[in-house]
């Protein structure tokens, strides 16, 4: 796991497997367990990528994160899920019985508990006070909390500069990263050279996510619609999509094809430098 240094966060970890469930189910998308594997002449070595952000945003289920981590082992980057920054606090404050409701109590968290964020593709990684918290940060219960504490200003703040110390880290490094959330092309990284927006038809969300969460036998694709529905509405205020980005919309798409044009976008890009 890459720990991040200003590791006055807490986190979960959360295993590619886990994680592609969570987004983008492999029934939905066959190349989901391997993501990248398509693309096997994609893998130029690292230090060409050095430089290079990929901002990936777009709503749930609309398969950013497969496709994020997809690009990112494609072209031997580094990978950043922004939304299990958000998870972990929301699994910390909920464990430990905080009323989430109250907007004073959430921003007096925000900085409390250590979150560490892994960025390695394969096995992406969260830890909350040392605990990996990857399974639940993914349960229902966190996943329909999770945006009144995302839209809380000193949550944003603080796991924004965590977000944007990361990036810096790989860059340092003389890396590359995908970073995917809802304001990465706007907020976090608004210089990224690539920038994409994900969209997908409300109908073909709803069945990924329940597809998804198909151990829980309360979750009917109804009950997914009407969650992911009032997600949207909560999440709206945060999510924006970069002037910038290439909207690709994933509803007839195979994870392969998604994956194939970020890339292509990315290497359009390399001609400038990743400049834009
Ligand atoms: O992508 P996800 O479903 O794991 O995101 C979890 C929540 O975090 C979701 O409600 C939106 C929020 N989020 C955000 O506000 N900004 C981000 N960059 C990423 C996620």
């Amino acid at each position: 796991m890459t720990k991040h240094p200003a590791a006055e966060h807490s986190a979960a970890e959360h295993s590619a497997a886990e994680h592609s469930a969570a987004e983008h189910s492999a029934a939905e998308h066959p190349a989901a367990e391997h993501p990248g594997a398509e693309h096997p002449a994609a893998e130029p070595p690292a230090a060409e990528q050095s430089g290079l952000v990929i901002a990936v945003d777009g709503p749930a289920g609309s398969g950013k994160s497969t496709a994020a981590r997809g690009v990112a082992r494609a072209l031997r980057l580094r990978y950043l899920d922004t939304g299990s920054t958000y998870r972990a606090l929301t699994w910390w404050l909920l464990s430990r019985g905080q009323d989430i409701s109250d907007p004073g109590v959430v921003a007096a968290s925000a900085g409390r508990p250590v979150i560490e964020v892994g960025t390695d593709p394969d096995a992406p990684e969260i830890r909350v006070d040392g605990r990996d918290v990857a399974g639940p940060i993914r349960s229902r219960e966190v996943s329909n909390a999770v945006s009144a504490v995302a839209a809380i200003p000193e949550v944003r703040r603080h796991l924004i500069a965590m977000q944007r110390a990361i990036i810096a880290e790989a860059l340092a490094a003389g890396a590359g990263i995908v970073a995917e959330g809802r304001d990465i092309g706007t907020v976090v990284a608004p210089d990224a050279p690539v920038k994409v927006f994900l969209t997908a038809s409300e109908a073909v969300r709803a069945r990924r996510r329940t597809a998804d969460l198909a151990a829980d036998p309360d979750v009917t694709v109804a009950v997914t619609r009407a969650e992911q529905a009032q997600r949207d509405r909560s999440d709206a205020a945060q999510m924006a999509r970069a002037a910038d980005a290439v909207e690709i919309d994933t509803t007839a798409l195979d994870l392969a094809d998604v994956i194939g044009e970020i890339v292509a976008l990315a290497d359009r890009r390399k001609a400038g430098a990743w400049t834009t």
